[in-house]
């Protein structure tokens, strides 16, 4: 034998008997894997030399009779550095910096001759890896049956947790300890707001946020979900371990795979900074660069919308005519009797325009504007949406001209109720109705089931319309805000069009009494990890009360929902509340058309998950800084240094706090809005109420 082949081959023994290990680049961070005695594969996480992640394992159960996680050797191992920096087409930071270790380990399968290789990196905040299966000639395409894949944590922690549901995440957040929440989650979904489709797996969703018992921080959750079902975590008897668990279809199989594809990766951010895990651009790193070449035509902005009318109580309608007035399969409109209360009618539109224009909006929202909305409240589906037909007394071609002249852009909706068949068979026409009326940005809806496959909304064939939408959307030049689709998991990298999505409860579940004063203090540490939210900040009048039978109150001060501007990150921000409310508080009004959607530098100044969030950021391309601060149910002092401004000059602040006398539950209209000068040796200190906030913007003098 060669002394080549016989090096190589002694160097694959060693392989196999010994851990192989990578270091994050500043060392914090060690990663392990090896096989164990079955020819499992095994890896295990510590950061600053304390373990964090047991041996955990790894692999698949697929159709066939031999399991796809163990009688694993190691053919090679292929170690790399990578550090580059990149600059994100909108977001929080204007330069990211993707630096990691990687480790590549090619497994080959004694009895089937079957391969998988595994890359991990590993960064300064945190490891990814997924799993790779080459061209091959004894696979070419097989069945997942389930992931195998385990979090072995080392102990019990707290959890910031919402039930696993294939179908949604709209859900309140509930904070317990690991353990504890077989006992709660069968409450949660039964909490009379929660989700429609009961699942009684005893498993949570991710992003999940842990807080060990020695104060680490750690976020679990994927990168790139592409032509793969969304993960969830079983949280059953074999806890602390928190082993995956992927969307199944209807059939009950969880993925098609085809060889020469690879899976999402898996997440794990961690430090014992809470501050950290804000500031994490590991799952973004984990995505590849843009597919969009040309991507002048995307922009951040802020909308305002015929919307909140919906939620009010106040009468409005999405439907232009009466349930009972429209018979199935129902083709022309004219004939019918409007209801009187259509939201969606072009005087009603034209006077947000001008609202809009006045104040500096960039793009109006129209829900309720096509054919199909009859049956809206029920989402019984007799009725199936047209995309390109509109209703008799909503004029396209007028409010395009009429936006046009008022330099305002309107924006598209397209609510599916699910009949995706149907969306993806409307979709190029859609989407050409959108170009040729001046549209360039288009919110979509999947309220209810997937009709007519009953597929899941996490399931992988899901998983593929959302992307598929997003992909389609680009050629058109269209940007996309998903409202009930899979959470995201970083892919606005790959594809910048897709600026937002929902997938968590936002503010709509204020209009029934839904979201919880410690909600938006725990969202960006779980499911803003993977991508911005259309949360829809910005209501100025609570107390629901006032518009008729809904007796609903919002969770926050009036300031607070001026610092969820800062503190929700999103490229796409609304004014949600209506026009005539923040015609009545012209000052606060003004944090909001000041505020800036996208940015040079964020920095987290304070933050405690379910506890207090703290954010100052720097406006792209000028000198103007917004920081918002926001608290749970408890009152406290916010410690805001402003260290982070340029040494040696003098800014003006505009300081909007809560009134002394504030309170979210009796007195959340009170605010006061102060100026002061400041300068980066300025650490301002404020009061906050119970479930209150302050806003602040920083302009140079
Ligand atoms: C649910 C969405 O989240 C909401 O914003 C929208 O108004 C309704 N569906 C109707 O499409
Ligand atoms: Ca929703």
């Amino acid at each position: 034998m060669k002394k080549s082949i016989c090096l190589a081959l002694c160097l694959l023994f060693i392989n196999n008997l010994f851990a192989q290990k990578i270091s994050s680049p500043d060392s914090c961070l060690e990663l392990n894997f090896k096989l164990n005695t079955s020819g499992e594969p095994i890896y295990n996480l510590s950061y600053k030399d304390q373990v964090i992640i047991k041996d955990s394992g790894m692999g698949f159960l697929i159709n066939s009779p031999d399991p796809f996680n163990q009688a694993f050797t190691i053919t090679n191992i292929t170690d790399l550095s990578f550090d580059q920096t990149w600059e994100p087409v909108w977001g929080e930071n204007a330069q990211i910096r993707n630096q990691y270790n990687e480790m590549l380990v090619s497994l080959t399968q004694a009895n089937t001759d079957r391969q998988l290789d595994i890359r991990f990196r590993l960064f300064d905040d945190g490891l990814g890896f997924r799993y790779e299966f080459p061209i091959q000639k004894n696979l070419r395409h097989f069945i997942i049956k389930e992931e195998l894949t385990q979090f072995n944590m080392v102990a019990d922690s707290k959890a910031f947790w919402i039930p696993a549901d294939y179908d949604t995440n709209e859900f309140p957040i509930t904070t317990s300890k690991l353990s504890e929440i077989a006992s709660l989650i069968d409450g949660v979904r039964q909490e009379p707001l929660a989700a429609k489709a009961p699942s009684s797996t005893l498993a949570v969703q991710t992003p999940l946020m842990l807080k060990t018992n020695d104060g680490i921080y750690i976020n679990i959750h994927e990168a790139a979900l592409i032509n793969y079902p969304a993960m969830f975590l079983n949280v059953g008897a074999d806890l602390p371990s928190l082993d995956s668990h992927l969307a199944p279809d209807k059939n009950g199989n969880r993925g098609y795979i085809q060889t020469g594809s690879v899976t999402p990766w898996r997440t794990v951010v961690l430090s014992d900074d809470a501050r950290d895990i804000l500031s994490s651009n590991l799952i973004l790193n984990l995505n590849t660069p843009s597919e969009i070449e040309d991507t002048s035509w995307i922009k951040p902005m802020k909308y305002v919308g015929v919307w909140w009318e919906y939620f009010t109580g106040g009468g409005s309608t999405w439907a232009y005519t009466d349930y009972q007035d429209i018979k199935l399969g129902q083709t022309d409109y004219s004939s019918l009797t409007p209801n009187g209360r259509h939201g969606a009618n072009t005087q009603h539109v034209k006077d947000y325009i001008d609202f809009a224009s006045e104040h500096g909006f960039n793009a109006v929202l129209v829900e309720g504007w096509n054919e199909g909305w009859e049956d809206n409240t029920a989402y019984v589906k007799e009725q199936i949406y047209s995309f390109t037909q509109a209703y008799p007394d909503f004029d396209v071609k007028e409010l395009q001209e009429y936006a046009e002249s008022k330099g305002v852009k309107l924006m598209m909706h397209h609510e599916t109720t699910s009949s995706v068949v149907d969306y993806e068979r409307q979709l190029h026409d859609a989407f050409e109705f959108m170009v040729d009326n001046g549209y360039d940005a288009v919110k979509t809806g999947y309220v209810g089931p997937i009709t007519p496959r009953s597929e899941f909304h996490d399931g992988q064939w899901m998983v593929n319309h959302y992307n598929y939408v997003a992909k389609t959307a680009a050629d058109y030049k269209i940007m996309i805000n998903s409202h009930e689709a899979v959470r995201p998991t970083g892919l606005s990298r790959t594809y910048p069009n897709w600026l937002a999505q929902e997938s968590a409860r936002g503010t709509e579940f204020e209009s029934f009494n839904g979201n919880n004063p410690d909600h938006t203090t725990i969202l960006p540490f779980t499911r803003l990890m993977g991508g911005p939210m259309d949360y829809t900040p910005g209501i100025f009048q609570g107390d629901l009360s006032v518009y008729g039978p809904n007796k609903a109150k919002l969770s926050t001060t009036l300031v607070k929902q001026l610092a969820l501007y800062v503190t929700m990150y999103s490229p796409l921000q609304m004014a949600a509340d209506l026009k005539e409310n923040y015609e009545r508080f012209p000052d606060a009004f003004q944090f909001i058309k000041d505020v800036a959607v996208d940015w040079d530098n964020s920095y987290i100044l304070e933050a405690e998950p379910g506890d207090y969030i703290t954010i100052a950021r720097k406006a792209k391309g000028k000198n103007e800084w917004y920081i918002g601060s926001i608290t749970d149910e408890n009152p406290r002092e916010a410690v805001l240094d402003l260290s982070f401004l340029p040494v040696g000059k003098k800014y003006e602040a505009t300081i909007y706090s809560d009134g002394k006398d504030a309170h979210w539950i009796s007195n959340p209209q009170s605010y006061v809005v102060s100026k002061k000068r400041v300068s980066s040796k300025t650490k301002l200190k404020l009061q906050l109420v119970p479930s209150g906030g302050v806003a602040v913007s920083i302009k140079e003098l």
